[in-house]
């Protein structure tokens, strides 16, 4: 069965320039990449696309993070691209992943627990609702913030 799941290069990423190296892992995964987007988030975005994070402790300061560049944002798809997306990625703790996953793209691209450089939906039903976040209607490149 094939899947759609929603990766972000986030902040980090874009400024280091990991773009290329990290649609090069994508493709090499069998991943396609259905649709893309070059977003700024504002504040607003950020706090509703995270809202299930708004009591943590590090919320704002992911807002922050997640606010201080533009950011990519992709739909992927692949059998079974959920899980298999979130293997590739590796472990939240960009700073432990280069240990434990060194083959993972936040080994490669990301510094720590904040600053782990992509975004990966964490099951179906939030594939689903993160991809109707950004790309709202319509055809591919029409995409607008659905908030
Ligand atoms: P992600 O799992 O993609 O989505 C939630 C984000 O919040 C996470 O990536 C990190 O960027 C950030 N995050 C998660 N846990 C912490 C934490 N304990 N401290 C700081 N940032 C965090």
């Amino acid at each position: 069965e094939k899947e759609m799941t929603l990766a972000i290069i986030k902040p980090d990423g874009l400024y280091d320039n990991y773009t290329d190296k990290i649609k090069n892992a994508i493709s090499d995964s069998g991943f396609r990449i259905l649709n893309e987007r070059l977003v700024q988030l504002d504040e607003d975005a950020a706090m509703s696309f995270y809202a299930e994070h708004s009591s943590r402790s590090f919320f704002s300061d992911l807002v922050k993070y997640m606010t201080s560049g533009p950011v990519l944002i992709m739909v992927l798809e692949k059998e079974n691209a959920v899980a298999d997306w979130r293997t590739l990625i590796g472990p939240t703790d960009a700073s432990k992943a280069k240990i434990t996953h060194p083959n993972s793209i936040r080994a490669m691209c990301g510094k720590d627990l904040q600053r782990n450089c992509v975004h990966g939906s964490d099951s179906l039903q939030s594939a689903q609702r993160e991809i109707s976040f950004f790309f709202k209607e319509k055809s591919p490149g029409s995409g607008s913030m659905g908030h």
